[in-house]
């Protein structure tokens, strides 16, 4: 199984459903639970989800990683849009700018292994997930 690479362009709901298609693919193939598989998907639909709402498009870059140290899955989400003024008060439970629940960076930070955020004014926000394999 060779180190593969989806890119998923987020402009809307369907691409949402499409890049938690393919994360679950992907996660399938690495082996991880049915559970498992849905917790990274929920993770990904998150991050796209913001990507919709606060950047308009964006992308998803969905990485199997298979070597003989580490197996797993990279999700970057990335975009070109306003980016976080504090990055520190977004990753509070319940701060939403937009009336949500304000739940999805800090609980795709909860369902991960890691969890990476950067985000600059003007410039845009970019996100890295990481979840390995047991
Ligand atoms: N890609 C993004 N670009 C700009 N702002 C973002 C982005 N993702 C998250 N945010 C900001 O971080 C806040 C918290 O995000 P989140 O935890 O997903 O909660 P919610 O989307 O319910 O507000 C958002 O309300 C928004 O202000
Ligand atoms: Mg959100």
């Amino acid at each position: 199984m060779a180190n593969e690479e989806i890119v998923v362009p987020i402009h809307s709901e369907y691409e949402i459903v499409t890049a938690r298609h393919k994360v679950r693919e992907i996660c399938s193939k690495l082996g991880f639970s049915s559970a498992e598989q849905t917790l990274v998907a929920t993770a990904v639909s998150e991050l796209a989800r913001n990507i919709v709402e606060y950047a308009k498009s964006g992308e998803i870059i969905i990485q199997l990683v298979n070597s003989n140290e580490r197996k797993g899955v990279v999700i970057t989400a990335r975009d070109k849009g306003p980016g976080i003024p504090n990055i520190e008060l977004a990753m509070k439970d319940g701060y939403s700018t937009s009336n949500g629940l304000g739940l999805g960076l800090p609980g795709s930070k909860r369902i991960m292994d890691e969890f990476e955020i950067t985000s600059k004014v003007g410039k845009g926000t970019t996100v890295i997930i990481k979840k390995w394999k047991n």
